[in-house]
């Protein structure tokens, strides 16, 4: 069974998820505060063998290189956001006036691609719109939404993203069966029905243009 512990992280409170199963941990979306979340690591003894992004913005991914050379991984992201990473360092710069920490040496997954953590699997699915490679992974505890879906709200596409690409993900993201509990990139946990019920951007409306 998968266990599932969080924390906002860096200037813009990401939120990055580390998943443990047995004593292996799988890290999503490190966006910063690598002392913290190393700190949360080694008091529960894991031992990271994954570390995954959502997708290539600076604020999810500005700590991964401190945890790729700490523990001698490869980030992974979704091949449609292999450029966007290597402007990650940039917009940070631009945005923040600081620069990431540490170099990321990156492997592409596609869609669709399963990773362990312990003895559990942990799905990419592919959902363009908030970027190209925008990616949310499925595990038997929940679904990362990364930026593409929020509690009430969703991403925004106008940083490497497309409009038309969200509408069509939304509409699968909204087909999802079964009340999976959602973890987002930013803000409070919420539950797929939910948002099926109450969040606008997953409405005819939204996703027809109407
Ligand atoms: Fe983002």
């Amino acid at each position: 069974m998968i266990k599932i512990n969080s924390m906002p992280v860096g200037m813009l409170r990401t939120n990055c998820y580390i998943l443990q199963d047995g004593g292996k941990c799988a890290i999503i979306d490190p966006g910063g505060d690598f002392a913290l979340i190393n700190q949360f690591i080694s008091a529960n003894s894991l031992d990271p063998v994954l570390v995954l992004a959502t997708h290539g913005h600076f604020d999810h991914v500005f700590s991964a290189g401190e945890f790729l050379n700490a523990y001698g991984l490869k980030l992974h992201i979704n091949s449609a956001d292999i450029e966007l990473l290597k402007e990650a360092d940039q917009m940070s710069l631009d945005l923040t006036g600081s620069r990431m920490n540490g170099d990321i040496e990156a492997i592409t997954f596609e869609d669709g691609q399963e990773f362990r953590v312990g003895d559990s699997k942990i799905q990419a699915m592919g959902f363009p719109g908030h970027t190209l490679g925008s990616t949310i992974f499925k595990s038997e505890s929940g679904l990362f939404t990364g930026d593409t879906v929020f509690k009430g709200t969703v991403g925004r596409v106008d940083f490497g993203g497309s409009i038309l690409d969200m509408r069509q993900s939304l509409d699968r993201f909204r087909k999802i069966s079964g009340n999976h509990l959602l973890f987002p990139g930013h803000g409070d946990f919420t539950a797929l029905d939910d948002e099926k019920r109450v969040n606008p951007y997953l409405s005819d409306a939204f996703i027809y243009g109407k």
